[in-house]
């Protein structure tokens, strides 16, 4: 079987890592942060490609790219996951399995954190794990394409 491909998306606001309170999110760059994740999926055996937009539609349009073109999908969307119903919408549209990774503990923050709008259409979320959440999100999302596998 050719290796997996997992669409990797981030969202608002992850372009400023690094200079984000590192308290919550860590010292990693985003592009550092796609370096360590694209190590992890070496070691699980998958592909990946990242993506990253401060422009809500430009999330939505890549959602929508990523039906037929991955086989599973990382999403960090940032603030959006709180309360955007169009990236939720869009990512039922893509029929993937999707795996939602926040760098800090969303449900340990402010009380809007707690919702997330995707949540129940992933087959998993991590949380509050720093960088080392997107190899525990790739191990989950690799195990559930085999597990599903024909
Ligand atoms: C975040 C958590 C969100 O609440 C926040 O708005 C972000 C990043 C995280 O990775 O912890 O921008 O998704």
């Amino acid at each position: 079987m050719s290796e997996r491909r997992i669409a990797v998306l981030h969202g608002v606001n992850l372009n400023m890592l690094g200079l984000r309170d590192p308290a919550h999110y860590g010292t990693l760059t985003l592009s550092e942060l796609e370096a360590a994740i694209a190590e992890s999926a070496a070691e699980v055996g998958v592909n990946t490609e990242f993506f990253q937009t401060n422009h809500e539609g430009a999330y939505v349009e890549r959602l929508q790219l990523a039906r037929g073109r991955a086989d599973g999908l990382i999403l960090n969307p940032g603030a959006w996951t709180h309360y955007s119903w169009a990236i939720r919408d869009a990512l039922e549209l893509t029929e993937l399995p999707a795996v939602e990774v926040h760098l800090s503990d969303i449900n340990a923050r402010e009380e809007f954190r707690r919702t997330s709008v995707i949540a129940d259409l992933c087959v998993g979320t991590v949380a509050g794990r720093g960088a080392e959440g997107y190899a525990d999100a790739l191990a989950l999302l690799a195990r559930h394409l085999q597990e599903t596998a024909a």
